[in-house]
């Protein structure tokens, strides 16, 4: 097995990011999650992400039990669901997912979304949940700018990170921006936008110079913007292909023109909660 030649992004807490990890949305099978958990580690993973929505944190701490690497050297995140922040739950809520995934401390814990009139006191709660040592990091998702300047207003402590749906056909220049600039690190979720861009032939063209696929070479673009990656797959080719983003650059003018496919695609859905509170 490999030992984890993925770089990491320090975090705001001094704590470490990995660039690139794992993301196990749909897995909801325990030989597929199994699988690639297998082939994730086995390619250096470390990160894996998961959510209280997914209702697959038990399957993920299975497979990461049953791999025999140790806790100390996994990075774990999961993330708040709505209903729970709507409750007033957060601690009910950690501790659950700490229970299904077996361990008793994560590496990162998020808010998914942004809940109108909820999001400031859940994020009072996450600092407790930080300081009593249950999570390492805390951060948000899906948080836009004006979430974060209302986070700001209440709180001292500033996300460590914020994870929001970011690849080449949505560059989401402005918001990277803004939290690099407010040291807060970008995580892009759906990195590979699903599959869409896969087939862009600039991409492929890029790739060629360096024996690399169109989803390389999106995937670095964005590491190489500072950008942790969390592309899921249940395939162990496909894994390997994801984690083997670190062996080559893109130059200036190869990181400029992918710049231009951007076209504010969003390939993940906004839950129906959320439709209408949301300034994309
Ligand atoms: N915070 C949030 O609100 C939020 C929202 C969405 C997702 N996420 C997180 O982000 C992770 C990744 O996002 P995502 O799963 O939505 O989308 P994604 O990683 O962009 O794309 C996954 C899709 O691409 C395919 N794929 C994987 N590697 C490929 C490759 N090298 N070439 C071509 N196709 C490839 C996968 O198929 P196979 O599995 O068949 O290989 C799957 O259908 C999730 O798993 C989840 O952990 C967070």
């Amino acid at each position: 097995m490999f030992s984890n030649r993925i770089p990491n992004l320090l975090l705001n807490d001094d704590c470490a990011l990995p660039l690139s990890g794992l993301g196990v949305y749909k897995i909801s099978d325990f030989k597929d999650m199994k699988a690639a958990v297998q082939a994730a580690l086995e390619n250096g993973i470390r990160l894996f992400d998961t959510a209280s929505f997914y209702k697959n944190e038990d399957l993920l701490g299975d497979a990461l039990s049953e791999s025999g690497v140790p806790r100390s050297e996994l990075y774990l995140t999961t993330k708040i669901w709505n209903t729970a922040q709507r409750l007033g739950d957060i601690r009910g809520s950690v501790e659950r997912s700490l229970d299904r995934l077996r361990t008793d401390y994560l590496d990162l814990y998020l808010i998914h979304w942004p809940v109108p009139g909820c999001f400031t006191q859940t994020w009072k709660k996450m600092e407790e949940l930080k300081n009593e040592g249950l999570v390492r990091s805390i951060g948000v998702s899906n948080f836009s700018i004006r979430n974060l300047e209302a986070l700001s207003l209440v709180s001292d402590v500033v996300p460590a990170v914020n994870q929001i749906e970011c690849h080449p056909l949505n560059r989401q220049q402005e918001l990277t921006d803004y939290c690099q600039s407010h040291g807060i690190a970008v995580q892009a979720y759906a990195p590979l936008a699903r599959g869409s861009y896969c087939d862009r032939a600039i991409l492929a063209q890029i790739g060629s110079h360096y024996e690399k696929t169109a989803a390389q070479v999106g995937l670095r673009w964005l590491v190489q913007r500072q950008i942790s990656v969390i592309p899921k797959s249940t395939h162990p080719d496909r894994i390997r292909e994801n984690a083997e983003i670190f062996d080559f650059a893109l130059t200036e003018g190869e990181m400029s023109s992918i710049d231009l496919l951007d076209e504010g695609f969003h390939s993940a859905s906004i839950p129906d909660d959320m439709i209408g509170f949301l300034n994309h």
